[in-house]
């Protein structure tokens, strides 16, 4: 178990969504779906901040965690009408939270806690059943091919802020990089607080997180039964802009829609990649001019860690 999961307030005040990765994930639903969603399941929702956005804007919503105490404030959060927040295991989330989701978000990295590439398929066989016919998952995880060197050193660190209940604390997390004989990106994270009821003044914890071959990730998407890979962005800028589809991508956030079975393999990975790829060159080179013009004004704000979807949130860095 995770002790920083286990201390709810310390992880919303961290990772609450900031407004650019929120009207960011909006577009992309929006793009994707044709309209604001109806029903929104997080499957590793933590706290239920993404739940909370959603529920915001007048949809159902259904959550789980592993983390009885994450699902608790969860609940305290959210209204009692219109969400729905369980303890259980996104390898497959309890059959109570309902199905005909047309849009599931499981972003930061969480599916790289799982155990391994079985637990894995288990789970997008699992969201599958629950997605709506033409409903989006959006999915961060890690795409690395065996001997692609990562940054090592700190991706993450913000602090002290204030922790809801009274205290406050600072987070600085780092990759140890990738461990050769698991394919895993190790992590190591240390809070630090002052004043935060039942929390220790010092959190130090390692972890590791799954990261999946290009070639993997594919076998597994069509050994769950099917996806198409809609669009895939880069999860380490929180305006998540177009990335290539391919080998080697990082950190990304994909959006996955069921394949159709009717239709002949609607865009497999490699399909899909080309795709991509030929969108990117064009869309990136207006994103970027976009963004340094933004950039220019607004260079107050603290610059975050450039890399992200280490488990442990994209956001507020
Ligand atoms: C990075 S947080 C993401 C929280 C939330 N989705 C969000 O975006 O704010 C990862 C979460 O995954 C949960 N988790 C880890 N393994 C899990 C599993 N097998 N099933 C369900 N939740 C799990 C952790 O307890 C933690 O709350």
């Amino acid at each position: 178990m995770n002790a920083f999961y286990q201390r709810s307030e310390l992880y919303a005040a961290f990772f609450n969504p900031n407004e650019e990765i929120r009207g960011a994930v909006d577009r992309l639903v929006r793009r994707h779906l044709g309209r604001r969603p109806l029903r929104v399941l997080d499957p590793a929702c933590g706290p239920g901040l993404w739940l909370e956005h959603f529920v915001r804007q007048g949809a159902e919503v259904a959550g789980s965690d592993l983390e009885e105490s994450a699902v608790a404030l969860a609940a305290r959060r959210l209204p009692k009408r219109g969400a729905r927040v369980l303890v259980g295991d996104m390898r497959r989330p309890p059959d109570e939270l309902g199905a005909d989701f047309d849009c599931v978000i499981n972003l930061d990295n969480s599916l790289g806690h799982l155990a391994d590439y079985m637990d894995v398929a288990e789970h997008f066989a699992s969201i599958r059943t629950r997605l709506a016919p033409r409903g989006v998952y959006i999915v961060g995880l890690a795409l690395r091919e065996d001997g692609d060197a990562i940054d090592t050193g700190v991706v993450y660190e913000r602090g002290p802020v204030d922790i809801d209940g009274g205290g406050f604390a600072a987070l600085r997390t780092e990759s140890l990089g990738l461990q050769p004989g698991t394919r895993c990106e190790r992590i190591r994270q240390i809070t630090i607080t002052a004043n935060v009821k039942d929390t220790p003044a010092v959190i130090a914890e390692q972890y590791d997180l799954l990261t999946f071959t290009f070639e993997m990730l594919g076998d597994i998407l069509a050994a769950a039964g099917g996806f198409e890979v809609l669009a895939c962005l880069d999860a380490t800028d929180e305006s998540l802009p177009p990335k290539a589809f391919r080998r080697s991508a990082g950190d990304v956030v994909l959006v996955l829609r069921k394949a159709d079975p009717a239709r002949p393999r609607a865009r497999t990975a490699k399909r899909a990649a080309k795709r991509t790829t030929t969108k990117t060159k064009a869309t990136n080179a207006k994103a970027a001019k976009a963004k340094t013009m933004s950039k220019k004004s607004t260079s107050t704000k603290p610059t975050p860690s450039p890399r992200a979807a280490t488990g442990r949130g994209s956001r507020g860095r």
